[in-house]
């Protein structure tokens, strides 16, 4: 992979009030030009969306913020990075955490703090005419201030576990700093550095799992991710792991110590 800088950091942080989505906007700028490296954020979002299709309640005091990027990879490689982001989010978060929290990454992109999920990463990309990529969008949706409450896997937010914390605008220029330590780390070595730190703090890996596909559930032990950062499970009864590529999934054992 190559770049022009040696480091990459965010070129540009863009503060915008209440807007629908950070990423429907970061979407529409990557398709007129913008740069790699900008970073967008709202104060609110009113059609904040999440994975597979569902909203992401959006009110004013956590992070809605959208990365615009222009690697120079395909696009399998892209999907890579929604791991390189949930690791950023990770590394800001551990600035505000007690060290006793608890800190995992839940398959694919999500971030749990003493198991509850407090922060989710939506990727979306496009390819040009040549089938090559043209831009990533890299949507991270932080709880700082309040959480949603009856939603399928408990949630959290940074002041619900303790933490004191600036203004939205230098958390964001925080989370940015953050991001882009793990993508210097990616474009550089590419994905086993990334894809090894994520597993260290994987939830649930070694022990049972449900996936929820679109339409069935998978029971199984979870073994590992691929190269391409897919799920490695053993279901029930095979001898032989399965790859996943989407779906939802319950770690068994945190679920029901929540
Ligand atoms: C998920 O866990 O389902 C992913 C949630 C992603 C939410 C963020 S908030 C900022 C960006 N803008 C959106 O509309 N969605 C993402």
């Amino acid at each position: 992979m190559t770049s022009t800088s040696k480091e990459d950091k965010p070129l540009s942080v863009i503060g915008l009030g209440r807007i629908e989505s950070t990423n429907s906007e970061a979407r529409r700028r990557a398709e007129v030009g913008a740069a790699h490296g900008t970073l967008l954020w709202a104060e609110a979002q009113t059609k904040g969306r999440g994975r597979r299709g569902r909203e992401w309640i959006s009110p004013p005091g956590n992070i809605y913020a959208s990365f615009i990027l222009r690697p120079a990879c395909d696009v399998a490689q892209a999907l890579q990075l929604a791991f390189v982001a949930a690791l950023g989010v990770g590394h800001f978060l551990a600035n505000y955490l007690d060290e006793d929290a608890r800190l995992h990454y839940k398959w694919p992109n999500d971030v749990l703090v003493n198991g509850h999920k407090i922060a989710g990463i939506l990727a979306e990309s496009t390819m040009g005419k040549t089938q090559t990529l043209e831009w990533v969008v890299l949507g991270v949706g932080i709880n700082i201030k309040t959480y949603p409450e009856g939603v399928e896997w408990p949630a959290t937010s940074l002041c619900a576990q303790g933490a004191k914390l600036p203004k939205i605008a230098e958390l964001v220029e925080a989370l940015g700093r953050s991001f882009f330590l793990y993508y210097n780390e990616w474009r550089d070595d590419g994905f086993y550095p990334i894809r090894k730190a994520w597993l260290q703090r994987a939830a649930g890996l070694d022990g049972p799992i449900r996936i929820r596909l679109d339409k069935e559930i998978l029971e199984g032990t979870f073994t590992g991710l691929d190269e391409d950062g897919a799920l490695v499970v053993l279901k029930e009864g095979d001898k032989e792991p399965s790859r996943i590529t989407s779906g939802d999934v319950f770690p068994m054992d945190i679920l029901e110590s929540l």
